[in-house]
């Protein structure tokens, strides 16, 4: 069965990720998670280490995932990490824009397809960006997020930032 690489700045991973981690595994059995550098995406709240270790944390009695992480090309880490299709969730229309714009670019340059999973409606709100900007408040998160990352949230506290 094919490897599906699910790609993303994942800062910090949340539910919406994990559905899609979820249906990647019922259509191939198994992912790899991989952290990568979004460029577009310069000033996070979270360093690697901490978003892997909340990816970790999240994924705790999961079958069939593997967690890494990868400084350079989507394309690279498939390589790297045996994966034969990119997979990705799409929320709305306009994550659909730039999805499919990295997928054909994705494909023409390092021949690897992307296959889009529908996000869970109840869960196609929620975004890394406004997860990170309503922590810094100091606001509980836990209906949106795995445990570990709430606790997390929780330690960072209004207007403290991980290194
Ligand atoms: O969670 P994000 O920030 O929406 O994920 C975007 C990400 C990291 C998957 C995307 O920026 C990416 O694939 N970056 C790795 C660099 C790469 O492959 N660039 C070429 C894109 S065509």
């Amino acid at each position: 069965m094919p490897v599906a690489l699910y790609p993303g700045s994942f800062d910090p991973i949340h539910l919406g990720h994990l559905d899609v981690i979820e249906q990647g595994l019922e259509l191939f059995g198994s992912v790899v998670v991989v952290t990568m550098h979004n460029p577009g995406k310069p000033s996070g709240a979270f360093g690697l280490d901490d978003r892997q270790a909340m990816i970790r944390d999240s994924l705790v009695g999961w079958q069939g995932v593997r967690v890494e992480a990868f400084p350079g090309l989507a394309i690279d880490a498939a390589a790297e990490f045996g994966a034969d299709v990119i997979i990705k969730g799409l929320r709305t229309a306009s994550d659909f824009d730039v999805e499919q714009q990295m997928s054909l670019m994705n494909h023409t340059v390092g021949g690897v397809r992307t296959v889009f999973v529908a996000a869970n409606p109840a869960l196609s709100f929620i975004s890394s960006r406004y997860i990170r900007e309503i922590a810094a408040h100091g606001r509980d998160l836990s209906s949106l997020v795995p445990g570990p990352v709430a606790a997390r949230l929780a330690q960072l506290g209004p207007g403290r930032r991980s290194s």
